[in-house]
């Protein structure tokens, strides 16, 4: 992987074999159980505690990361990982390496029907997706996704997720196509679903009329799950997705990028931020163009890597048409709502609750 701004040139088709090869220097990761973990806690499961539908799915992606569990706390894999190289490109970029994960559950709950809707969705863009769990959660729990992208700035970050990538073309071999581009920038895992369809038809022997039942196949939609190393604010398709994720926190110099940035998403998308873009709006004395989710009142939490008790109030947002705005009191979701401005600078900080966990 070298520049951050590449476009991706995803012409290559490569077998997940030659994926491992490709991503080189990056290859120690592929083995499983050799990734190098934080010295992060695990929640440890109760016993007997009743496992819940969307458990295999969770089994599933700790296994494409070699993690026995979700890893919590302030020095997670996600956080350990990162180089002197991410740090330079988050300086060059006006970015912060800020870092946490949403656990198995919150993702679940933010992508229900009442917050993101991703049922009623075809494709999700998480820009700023650390190692890729969450994408990967999302291509899996909703099969009506057509389009599941991740992109990441740090380099560490996207070769683990593209690594957990390699990993799950290479166990279902027959169901993913992989392509790539000359760098290894991005990795795209393609799948085409066979819709098969019996009919009755005909047949006419000598003397008899006869019905017999065949079998036909024929290639359905086609679904991507994509990883990229990319800057965000490079990623222009991500304006016409149905949800944007932006689990992500930026310096306050980069904050009026970040509001043009979202004014061009496609109006009635969703979209989850980490930061409160209620009280950014406003410091910038701009018009809002979003909506605050009526389900996303202070209340509104869900369990992460840094706040395991009480969980974090994350903001939910539907994009209103150009030239519409919302005042800010009518969008604060209950009125309690702190700004989220603080600063890091590094991905070894944590994130952290407006509410104390
Ligand atoms: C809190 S983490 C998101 C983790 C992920 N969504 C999850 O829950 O597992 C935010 C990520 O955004 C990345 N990031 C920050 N600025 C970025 C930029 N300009 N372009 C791409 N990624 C960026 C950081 O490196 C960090 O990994």
């Amino acid at each position: 992987m070298s520049t951050v701004d590449a476009t991706h040139d995803l012409s290559r088709a490569v077998t997940a074999e030659e994926l491992k090869q490709k991503l080189g220097s990056f290859g120690q990761l592929l083995a499983p159980g050799k990734i190098v973990k934080g010295s992060a806690s695990y929640i440890v499961k109760e016993q007997g505690e009743k496992k819940d539908k969307n458990d295999a799915i969770t089994d599933r992606i700790r296994g494409l990361y070699a993690l026995d569990d979700d890893e919590l706390g302030h020095t997670t894999t996600g956080h350990s990982c990162v180089t002197s190289l991410d740090y330079d490109l988050a300086h060059k970029t006006g970015s912060d390496l800020l870092y946490g994960e949403i656990l198995p559950s919150g993702v679940s709950k933010l992508l229900d029907s009442r917050h993101l809707d991703a049922a009623g969705a075809t494709s999700v863009y998480d820009l700023g997706m650390g190692l890729g769990k969450l994408a990967l959660q999302a291509y899996l729990e909703f099969p009506n996704l057509e389009k599941v992208v991740g992109v990441e700035l740090s380099v560490a970050r996207t070769a683990r997720g593209m690594a957990a990538l390699a990993r799950m073309a290479e166990s279902e071999s027959e169901r993913f196509s992989v392509l790539t581009d000359e760098n290894c920038t991005a990795v795209r895992l393609t799948e085409e679903e066979q819709i098969i369809e019996t009919t009755t038809k005909p047949v006419s022997l000598k003397y008899k009329r006869m019905a017999v039942q065949v079998e036909e196949k024929r290639p359905g939609r086609e679904r991507v799950l994509e990883f990229r190393h990319q800057n965000l604010f490079e990623t222009v398709d991500a304006l016409d997705a149905d949800i944007i994720i932006c689990e992500t926190h930026f310096p306050d110099d980069s904050l009026p990028k970040l509001c043009d940035f979202l004014n061009r998403m496609k109006t009635g998308a969703r979209l989850l931020t980490y930061e409160n873009l209620d009280s950014v709006y406003q410091r910038l004395h701009r018009d809002i163009p979003f909506q605050r989710l009526e389900v996303n009142t202070v209340d509104d939490k869900v369990f992460t890597s840094w706040a395991t008790n009480r969980g974090h109030r994350f903001h939910l947002w539907r994009k209103l048409k150009s030239g519409t705005s919302v005042t800010s009191s009518r969008n604060s979701g209950n009125g309690n709502v702190n700004g989220s401005s603080h600063s890091s600078g590094h991905g070894k900080a944590c994130m952290k609750s407006a509410n104390k966990d």
